[in-house]
């Protein structure tokens, strides 16, 4: 079997995005690929977090994985900085990495566009090239704003095989072409985000139903009152109607026939109906998960496992560089 391998970074309550661009990706995969979905918890630390939420969070979006469907029987779920060995790997990287190829990273020069940049943001995917390296990742699925980042683990991984003979697995990016980025309710051409200031266009998993229903309901759209599917001139119907068909599993063209005759209003209120059940039952799931104490159990399990597997290939990483005796 295949293997894949996939994170999500608790900087913020996950949404609606991580959801349909990777959870659900996550979910429908594990049936096919030998899975490992961790918690990104180091790469929150590109930016500030407050220690006791950002504990906190770990541990909800484990739970999260859990009450979206992920099972812990197929995906082996664990948190990444309970495993040394990403930052050992990632180490190794940095230095078989070029600066020219690090600066090219989009994400990179977004983010530091804000000021304050940690050297942590900027060698931030390498340590993602490791976190996927360790475990010979055949396929990463991610939304589209990780992609290049995937190919900066591929490109690593070449120039290290290739210097110092087979070690690494070329991951390939697995990315769905409809659903790689959800869009901001309230400005549909800029990504739906967990770490944006404003949280009005944004649906987080935890959001109480009646306000994740006003979000939809005023989210912003155009002027036509025709559903369908034109993601260049109505971004905002779009990205609902993407929203929509995730949600309820019909494609985009039959969720475009269910609603040919209806306007705006109707269709919105039909969306924010599937997406308030939704999120009612995730996290009645949810809440169940994290009063019961099977999680640590789980945890030390399957930390154990993907130990085991990532010290093998530091081992073998240390040898072929000549690090220690
Ligand atoms: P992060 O935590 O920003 O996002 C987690 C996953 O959710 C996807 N995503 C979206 N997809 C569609 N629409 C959106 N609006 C949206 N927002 C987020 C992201 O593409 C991602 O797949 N660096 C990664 C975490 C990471 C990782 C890894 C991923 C660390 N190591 C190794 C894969 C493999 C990140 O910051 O994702």
């Amino acid at each position: 079997m295949k293997r894949l391998v996939s994170g999500i970074k608790p900087t913020g309550e996950l949404t609606i995005g991580n959801y349909i661009g990777a959870i659900k990706q996550f979910i429908e995969y594990q049936e096919k690929y030998e899975s490992y979905i961790f918690v990104a918890d180091m790469h929150a630390l590109t930016v500030h977090n407050d220690p006791k939420e950002l504990k906190k969070r770990i541990k909800d979006i484990v739970a999260l994985y859990l009450a979206c469907g992920i099972d812990p029987e197929k995906t082996t779920i664990f948190i990444q900085s309970e495993n040394m060995y990403h930052a050992n790997l990632s180490w190794i990287l940095e230095c078989n990495t070029m600066m020219g190829e690090a600066s090219r990273m989009i994400q990179y020069k977004e983010k530091s566009k804000k000021g304050d940049t940690t050297v942590g943001l900027f060698t931030y995917p390498i340590l993602m090239a490791a976190d996927i390296l360790l475990y010979d990742a055949d396929v990463v699925p991610t939304g589209i704003d990780q992609k290049q980042h995937v190919e900066l683990a591929r490109d690593i991984a070449e120039r290290f095989n290739h210097k110092y003979g087979e070690t690494f697995k070329l991951p390939e990016p697995l990315i769905d072409d409809e659903t790689s980025k959800i869009y901001d309710l309230q400005d549909p051409t800029k990504k739906m985000s967990k770490s944006d200031d404003s949280d009005k266009g944004c649906i987080f998993l935890l959001d109480d139903v009646e306000s994740a229903r006003k979000k939809i309901m005023s989210a912003v759209t155009d002027s036509d009152n025709k559903i369908h599917y034109d993601k260049e001139n109505k971004p905002g119907i779009s990205n609902l109607l993407v929203i929509y068909s995730s949600i309820t599993s019909l494609s985009i063209k039959e969720a475009e026939e269910k609603f040919k005759d209806k306007n705006y209003g109707e269709f919105k209120k039909a969306v924010a109906d599937e997406v308030c059940k939704f999120l009612f039952e995730l996290q009645e799931k949810y809440n169940e998960i994290l009063s019961s104490s099977e999680i640590d159990a789980y945890l030390d399990k399957s930390n154990e496992k993907v130990r085991k597997i990532a010290s093998e290939k530091v081992k073998d990483t240390f040898e072929k560089v000549g690090l220690g005796r």
